[in-house]
């Protein structure tokens, strides 16, 4: 899968501050994900990494003044500021905010954000009263009204010792950052134009009007999905068990059942018009063969047992009758055995992919914020680290859009 990043021109600004050790990494990625960079680094930023090791990575020299000393070249802002797609300061010192906020344009990197045209982000990086300050604050208001993306600083351990808001943000959350916007300013997402179905959130089985068999499903992971995929530029069909979430995204249809046969009838009501089908609903596997009509008493009813039969399968079912092109993922949430079980579930629903949980995993299953997942595919196994479920999300969304990309292209 191509980066939206890949063939854009981007302007790296530097800055002086011990956050500048990070910017290596970050310029690496951006080069790695196709970009062509041109850094512009102040000299103070010079104390903190060498031009050299700038200048390999992005393949071109580093500018820094406005003339290069021996042979007098001048560098033009203006030509950078034009030339640039993107302009991203990474970090921006609480010195390099106010003099963007205020147009003190006395270095080459100002200069060039005064004369662009592009879309500029900047990623403050200061020690922690620095950043709480007044006049911090102030500049940081103004550049954001003035269209500036500020790409929030962490809280943490600082250089200074103190801890606290203040470190600069990862590399990869930067380029994330960038590439969202990029996607966003093309109009396209990952699934432009596409129709995903997910299944969310647990099903309920009446055993009279007051109780049902059910489980801890939250039905968050699949929400989250429901979201990534709306954002990717996909019209969802969200059809969702009983949960305490709300989704309000206009490309977001939310289909409100209750039991696994109500969620089977919603998904073969939507499926045929449907390019991805994404299972993540905590189905119960079983229901009272009868739902009682009035509720059963303590005295009255000699209620010693439920009579259950087999729910439907329904990603089994929905497998078994895809349209061809269709892709299909179920999950499988496993205590022991994961990898050998989640394939023998690939082949007998017919999936194309199995996003893997183990409750085994500390931070994954129902209800927490974070999950633990494994993408299994017939050929490929990728093992993903503990993230937020929103960041689980990005992955199994661009790892669909990745193999969607892949098929049309073979
Ligand atoms: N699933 C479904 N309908 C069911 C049961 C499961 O659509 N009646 C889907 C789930 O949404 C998930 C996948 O099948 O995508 C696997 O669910 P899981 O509960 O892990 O497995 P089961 O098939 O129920 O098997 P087991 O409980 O024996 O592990």
């Amino acid at each position: 899968m191509n980066s939206p990043l890949k063939g854009k021109n981007i302007v790296l600004g530097i800055t002086g501050g011990i956050a500048a050790y990070k910017s290596v990494v970050l310029l690496r990625l951006l080069v790695k994900a196709g970009a062509d960079v041109q850094v512009i680094a102040t000299p103070a930023a010079l104390e903190f990494v060498r031009p050299v090791t700038l200048s390999a990575l992005s393949h071109r020299p580093v500018v820094s003044e406005f003339f290069t000393a021996n042979t007098g070249e001048w560098h033009s802002h203006v030509d950078l500021g034009l030339w640039a797609d993107a302009m991203v300061i990474a970090p921006a010192t609480a010195c390099t905010l106010a003099k963007m906020a205020t147009g003190v344009a006395d270095n080459m990197l100002v200069t060039s954000y005064l004369s662009t045209r592009a879309k500029v982000f900047a990623a403050p990086a200061m020690d922690f009263d620095m950043m709480i300050h007044p006049t911090t604050q102030r500049n940081l208001a103004t550049l954001a009204s003035d269209g500036v993306t500020l790409i929030d600083a962490e809280s943490g351990e600082l250089a200074s010792g103190l801890t606290g808001k203040g470190r600069m943000a990862e590399p990869e959350e930067i380029v994330a950052a960038l590439e969202n916007w990029f996607l966003q300013e093309s109009g396209k997402g990952l699934l432009a134009g596409k129709c995903v179905l997910i299944t969310a959130g647990p099903t309920r089985e009446r055993i009279d009007p007051v109780r049902y068999i059910g489980n801890f499903s939250t039905g968050k992971m699949g929400y989250a999905i429901a979201r990534e995929a709306a954002r990717q530029g996909a019209h969802v069909v969200l059809v969702s068990g009983p949960t305490a979430l709300k989704i309000d995204n206009p490309d977001v249809e939310v289909i409100h059942v209750e039991s696994a046969r109500e969620m089977l009838g919603a998904v073969e009501n939507h499926i045929s018009g449907c390019d991805v089908a994404i299972f993540s609903a905590a189905v119960a596997d079983y229901a009272p063969r009868q739902c009682a009509e009035h509720k059963i008493k303590r005295e009255k009813d000699t209620f010693s047992s439920i009579e259950l039969e087999r729910n439907p399968d329904i990603a089994a079912t929905a497998g078994k009758s895809r349209k061809p092109g269709q892709f299909m993922v179920g999950f499988a949430l496993e205590t022991d055995n994961g990898l050998e079980n989640a394939k023998a579930k690939l082949k007998s629903k017919n999936m194309d992919m199995i996003v893997l949980n183990s409750l085994a995993d500390k931070g994954a299953g129902f209800g927490t914020d974070t999950n633990k997942v494994t993408l299994v595919g017939p050929s490929s196994t990728t093992e993903l680290p503990l993230k937020s479920k929103n960041e689980v999300a990005t992955d199994i969304i661009a790892a669909i859009a990745r193999e969607i990309d892949t098929e049309s292209t073979m």
